[in-house]
């Protein structure tokens, strides 16, 4: 169950209202998600990159239970982050901790598609051994 964190500024956020496709590299990993099966029960927000990736069975490194309160989710979104959320100044201030940051740099689970089209992302390089798939 994804938790929340009362010291952050509340993200402004839509749930996808259709279909899209996540792509997570470099593995390759395509993901469907479905606009009317966004779970709440997986950590990160409600429809963000980590909670879709957990979903998936891809284990991304997520330390503070996605809860902006580290900087281990982070991704780097290759295509499609017009159609994500805004960062907000907590994710911003996180992200500055993490290793190889870059302009398309978000937390995955503060980062959530609205569907509108399909999605690229990037686990960095550091964190690509803490990633893992079920199956
Ligand atoms: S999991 Fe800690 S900030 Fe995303």
């Amino acid at each position: 169950m994804s938790g929340t964190n009362p010291y952050i500024e509340k993200q402004d956020f839509k749930l996808p209202e259709s279909d899209y496709q996540i792509t997570f590299l470099p593995m390759q990993k395509k993901v469907e998600v479905l606009s009317e099966n966004i779970s709440t029960e997986s950590d990160g927000l409600p429809g963000s990159i980590l909670n879709a990736a957990l979903d998936a069975g891809i284990d991304m490194d997520h330390s503070c239970g996605g809860v902006c309160a580290c900087s281990t989710c982070h991704i780097i979104v290759r295509q499609g982050l017009e159609s994500c959320n805004e960062a907000t100044d907590d994710e911003e201030d996180m992200l500055d901790l993490a290793p190889g940051l870059e302009p398309q740099s978000r937390l995955g689970c503060q980062c959530v598609p609205n569907g509108t089209q399909a999605v690229i992302v990037e686990i960095p390089e550091w964190n690509r051994n803490l990633v893992s798939e079920e199956h």
